[in-house]
């Protein structure tokens, strides 16, 4: 396949903004995610996401963000594709967790859905 870096800036069809930063040589990324969206009425804050990637070639990762806004946890997984176009593109599933403050409530704390993201030009210095 297609190399596909997953270093950089990203927006996905939400239009969520994510900035990914330097793998490491063991697979771990760090990023910041700026949401579009949010389940609850807080004020938006961007984010800190952790992650791994399969390396080897491979084009798998996972990541966590953990929302510094509110209480709950996101974790999305995915691949990283050069489509038909030739953009990069990630093609995710997540789930987010919410809290609940009752063990009766738990049944409806998880939300499950898809993200496509495609890649920003990177500015020129
Ligand atoms: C919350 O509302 O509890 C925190 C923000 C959750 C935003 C979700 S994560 C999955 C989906 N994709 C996005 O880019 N934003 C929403």
């Amino acid at each position: 396949a297609a190399k596909c870096s997953l270093t950089g800036q990203w927006k996905n069809d939400l239009g969520s903004n994510m900035t990914i930063s330097a793998i490491s040589e063991k697979g771990i990324f760090l990023g910041a995610y700026l949401t579009s969206v949010s389940a609850t009425n807080k004020t938006i804050l961007t984010s800190p996401l952790i992650g791994y990637q399969q390396l080897n070639g491979s084009s798998t990762f996972g990541f966590t963000v953990k929302w510094s806004f509110t209480s709950s946890i996101t974790v999305f997984t995915g691949q990283c594709f050069i489509d038909e176009t030739g953009q990069p593109t990630l093609q995710t599933a997540w789930l987010l967790r919410s809290e609940s403050g009752d063990i009766k409530d738990n049944w409806s704390q998880t939300r499950v859905g898809y993200n496509i993201f495609h890649k920003l030009p990177s500015k020129r210095s």
